[in-house]
């Protein structure tokens, strides 16, 4: 009889602890516990969330193990989120993972969270309803920290052809959503509101970049030069516009995100189309996926929400694959807080 192959991901590069269970390439639990302490700070503050880590990481996979009905010796290796995100974050995880495989006599598999992401499409509850792309694929990847075009040409191998050169589109939410004196992260709060806005309440600019890149910072500093001028005509301006500016701005930025990623469409001939990251969750961006599915005859994959944002489902599911291919790391690997894929 077969093994089972039992995999337990962890995940911690910025402020989410998050453990999950894979067996036999199905999902059996994803737990994750969020950090409620940046938010009167505006931002993730980085040594606050290491410290959350450090109290969240043992309750975490602990109930992950419990949810799944694992015991520990059944795993067959651990997976962890290697990098890119903040250092303090990721040597929390990256430690517990070493020191846990160690105790166990288990491999360890090393998982480039933005990897993860894009392999998050992979994630698998046993559902018949359940549809997953096939290498390759389109990618559009946007997070807090990333917007990129990737073509996935296998699960090791991704191309990155198009990528934002100053601020990604969660960061253009997040900071719009700063001066309008919204709370942070300001995605959720912005994609609540537009539901009741006038989408073209307002225009705004729009980047002019060759070839698949982004540009987010010249709409964000665009945005403030126009509340800044219309705040001096009437100090009440965002309250009275609220909606329609929250409505208007989500336009903008999809409809910056989409056309590019029709060009690469287009272009490269591929037809089926995903996307993944945080920004994921944007009903706008998720509208706009099902719409340009259907003019452009895409075969669209898009997430469960909850596997939008940082979880270790995704990181599970990338190790499942690199341990069916016996990729493993070494002890000695260190997290890194920078690089592409
Ligand atoms: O992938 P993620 O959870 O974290 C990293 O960046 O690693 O993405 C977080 C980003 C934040 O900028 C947040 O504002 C944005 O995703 N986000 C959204 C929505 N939900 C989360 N942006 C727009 N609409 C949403 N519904």
């Amino acid at each position: 009889m077969e093994r089972d192959i039992v995999i337990l991901g962890i995940e911690s590069s910025c402020d989410d602890t998050s453990a999950a269970v894979i067996k036999n390439g199905i999902l059996l639990s994803n737990v994750t516990a969020s950090q409620k302490v940046h938010e009167e700070y505006g931002g993730v503050v980085p040594e606050l969330a290491s410290r959350a880590h450090q109290q969240n990481i043992i309750p975490v996979v602990d109930t992950a193990l419990k949810r799944a009905g694992v015991r520990k010796d059944e795993l067959s290796a651990i997976g962890f989120t290697r990098g890119p995100g903040l250092l303090g974050s990721l040597l929390v995880g990256t430690s517990f993972a070493k020191g846990l495989a160690l105790s166990l006599s288990i491999p360890l598999i090393d998982v480039n969270h933005l990897q993860g992401h894009v392999l998050a499409h992979f994630v698998s509850e046993g559902k018949p309803e359940e549809r997953h792309p096939q290498f390759p694929f389109l990618c559009l990847l946007v997070s807090g920290g990333n917007s990129q075009i990737i073509i996935v040409k296998d699960y090791n191998d991704m191309q990155i052809i198009g990528q934002t050169i100053d601020d990604a589109a969660g960061e253009a939410f997040d900071k719009c959503v700063k001066v309008m004196g919204g709370p942070y992260p300001g995605g959720p709060w912005l994609d609540k509101l537009a539901k009741e806005g006038h989408p073209n309440a307002f225009s705004f600019a729009k980047p002019q970049i060759a070839g698949y890149d982004y540009s987010f910072s010249g709409l964000k500093t665009s945005f403030l030069y126009f509340l800044r001028d219309n705040l001096q005509q009437d100090p009440d301006f965002i309250e009275k516009n609220k909606a329609d500016l929250c409505a208007s701005l989500q336009t903008t930025i999809v409809d910056i995100l989409m056309k590019k990623l029709r060009l690469a469409a287009k272009d490269t001939g591929i037809r089926q189309v995903a996307v993944a990251g945080g920004v994921s969750a944007n009903s706008g961006l998720r509208n706009a996926f099902i719409e340009y599915g259907k003019r452009y005859g895409w075969d669209v994959f898009i997430p469960p929400f909850s596997y939008t944002t940082d979880n270790a489902a995704m990181i599970a599911q990338a190790a499942y694959f690199k341990y069916q291919h016996g990729e493993f790391c070494s002890i000695e690997e260190v997290p890194f807080a920078r690089v592409n894929m």
